[in-house]
C-alpha cells in the first residue's frame, strides 16, 4: 500500500510591507557603509532616508490627486507596498462600479414597472412629502411633475376625509374620496407604511366599480318596488277566496293549495320588504339622528318576542332605563327585531334567551344570548352575507330569507357600531352590538351606569 501523498504546503510570498521594510534596511545599510568609507556614515544614512521619504511623498501626492478625480486619472505603476495599495484600490473601484451599474439597472427596471402600473403610486417621506410618483398618480391626482416633488401630500389632496385618514395613522383600510380633478369620479386611496418612516400611497380609480354598484342597488330596489303591487293584488284575491273555500264543501280540495299559495305570497312579501330595506341601507345617505328611547323600544321587542315564542322559551331582559341612543329608529328597530327573532327561531322549546342593554367602558352594548342550536366556527364569518343561511331547510321552514343579519350589519355600520358574534354549536349563541360613546344620550343622573339596569 502506498502512503497517501501529503499536501505540499504552499509558500505564500511575504507581505509587501515586509519586503518594503527589508528594502529600506538593505539600502540604508549600504548607504551607511558607503558613507563610512568616506568617513560620513550618518550622511549616507540621511541621504538614503531622504530619498525614501521623497519617493513616498510623491506616491502620496499621486494617490491624493487620484482620490479627488478617480475617473479622470489613472493610478501610476509602482512597485512594492505602493504597487499593492494602488492595485487594491483599482480593484475596489472596479467592483464598486459594477455594483453601482447593477443597482442602477435594477432601479431603472423597478421605476419602469411601477411607472407602467395602472394604479397610481406615490412615495412619501417621513413628513408626508412627495419623494417620487408614477405616471398614473400624475394623471389621477393631477400632479405637476418635478414641481410637486417635496410638497406635503395633504396640501395637494385637500379633502377632509383624506386629511383625517393621513393624520389618524390607521392605514389598515383604504379611504374613498371624490377625485380632485373630476368630482364625478371616485378614487380609493390606500397608504402602506414601509421602511424607515416611509409611506407608499396607492391611488386607484374606482369610479366604474362605484357606478356598477349603484346600478346594481338601483336595480334591486326598483325590481323589489315593482314586485310589491302584483304581490298585493295576489294576496288580496287569495284573501277574498278563503271565506268562500271555507263555506263551500265542493271547493274543499282547494283549501290546502290556496293556504300554501297564501304562505308563499307572504314569504315573497317579506323577501321584497327585506330587499328594499337593504337597498335603502346600502344607499350612501347618512342615517337620521334622533334621540331614541331605546328602553321603550326594547320593552316592545321583548313583548313581541314572547308572542313569537308562544311562551315556549324563558325570555329575560336587563335594560338600563336611562340609556338613550342617537340614531335612526327604523334601522335600530330592524337590528333589535332581527336578532331577537333569530334567537327565538333558532332555540328549541324550553331554551333561554337573555336580552341586555347596558353601558360599557367606551359606549353601550345591546346583546342577545340564547341557549339555541348554535353556529359552527366556519359559518360565523359568513353570517352577514346576503342570503347566507347555515341550514337552508330549517331557515326556510321558519320563514327566513337569510337577509336579516345582512340588514343588521348595514344598519350598525350606519351608526358606527359593530357586531360581535360568539357561538358554539349545540350550546347557544350571543350576538353583541357595540355602540360608540359618541352616540349615547343619557337621561337623568346618574346615567350610563349598569347599576341602574332594571329587570323587565
Ligand atoms: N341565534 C342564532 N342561533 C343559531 N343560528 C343562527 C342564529 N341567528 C342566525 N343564525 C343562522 O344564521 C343564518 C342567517 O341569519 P339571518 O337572520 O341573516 O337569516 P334568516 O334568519 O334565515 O332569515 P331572515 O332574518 O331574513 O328572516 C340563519 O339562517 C341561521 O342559520
Ligand atoms: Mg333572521
Amino acid at each position: 500500500m502506498t502512503e497517501p501523498e501529503k499536501p505540499v504546503p504552499r509558500l505564500s510570498p511575504p507581505p509587501a510591507w515586509r519586503q518594503e521594510l527589508v528594502r529600506v534596511i538593505v539600502v540604508t545599510t549600504l548607504a551607511l557603509l558607503v558613507g563610512a568609507a568616506f568617513g560620513h556614515a550618518m550622511v549616507g544614512v540621511c541621504i538614503s532616508l531622504a530619498l525614501f521619504l521623497g519617493l513616498y511623498l510623491r506616491h502620496l501626492a499621486r494617490l491624493s490627486a487620484w482620490l479627488q478625480r478617480p475617473k479622470g486619472l489613472n493610478l501610476p505603476e509602482a512597485g512594492g507596498v505602493w504597487g499593492e495599495v494602488f492595485d487594491r484600490l483599482i480593484d475596489l473601484q472596479r467592483r464598486n462600479r459594477r455594483k453601482k451599474k447593477r443597482l442602477a439597472g435594477m432601479l431603472a427596471e423597478y421605476q419602469a414597472s411601477t411607472a407602467a402600473l395602472p394604479d397610481g403610486a406615490v412615495v412619501l417621506g417621513a413628513y408626508g412629502e412627495i419623494a417620487w410618483f408614477n405616471q398614473a398618480a400624475q394623471v389621477l391626482l393631477g400632479l405637476r411633475g418635478a414641481a410637486d416633488v417635496g410638497l406635503r401630500i395633504p396640501n395637494l389632496i385637500r379633502n377632509p376625509v383624506f386629511t383625517d385618514y393621513f393624520v389618524r395613522g390607521d392605514y389598515s383600510d383604504p379611504v374613498e374620496v371624490l377625485s380632485p380633478l373630476n368630482p364625478r369620479n371616485t378614487l380609493s386611496l390606500h397608504i402602506i407604511p414601509y421602511g424607515n418612516n416611509q409611506r407608499l400611497l396607492i391611488v386607484r380609480d374606482i369610479s366604474e366599480f362605484k357606478r356598477l354598484e349603484t346600478a346594481r342597488r338601483d336595480f334591486v330596489a326598483n325590481a323589489s318596488h315593482e314586485l310589491r303591487t302584483p304581490l298585493t293584488v295576489l294576496r288580496g284575491y287569495l284573501d277574498m277566496m278563503e271565506p268562500e273555500l271555507q263555506r263551500q264543501e265542493a271547493l274543499a280540495l282547494w283549501r290546502g293549495p290556496i293556504a300554501e299559495m297564501k304562505a308563499q305570497a307572504a314569504r315573497m312579501e317579506s323577501l321584497v320588504r327585506d330587499m328594499l330595506r337593504l337597498a335603502r341601507l346600502e344607499a350612501d345617505t347618512p342615517a337620521r339622528s334622533e334621540v331614541l328611547d331605546v328602553p321603550a323600544m326594547l320593552r316592545r321587542v321583548v313583548e313581541d318576542a314572547r308572542a313569537l315564542s308562544h311562551n315556549e322559551h324563558r325570555i329575560e331582559a336587563e335594560i338600563d332605563p336611562d340609556l338613550r341612543l342617537l340614531g335612526d329608529e327604523n334601522d335600530l328597530q330592524s337590528v333589535f327585531t332581527n336578532l331577537v327573532s333569530n334567537a327565538v327561531r333558532y332555540t328549541r322549546k324550553g331554551g333561554e334567551i337573555r336580552i341586555v342593554w347596558r353601558a360599557e367602558t367606551d359606549g353601550a352594548q345591546f346583546s342577545v344570548k340564547d341557549t339555541g342550536i348554535g353556529i359552527s366556527e366556519k359559518d360565523i364569518p359568513r353570517l352577514t352575507e346576503r342570503f347566507y343561511r347555515v341550514d337552508v331547510g330549517r331557515s326556510r321552514a321558519s320563514g327566513g330569507t337569510g337577509l336579516g343579519l345582512s340588514i343588521v350589519k348595514h344598519a350598525l355600520d350606519r351608526h358606527e357600531a359593530s357586531l360581535e358574534i360568539r357561538s358554539e354549536l349545540g350550546k347557544g349563541s350571543t350576538f353583541i352590538c357595540h355602540f360608540p360613546a359618541s352616540r349615547l344620550r343619557a337621561q337623568g343622573l346618574p346615567a350610563l351606569t349598569t347599576a341602574a339596569a332594571a329587570k323587565v
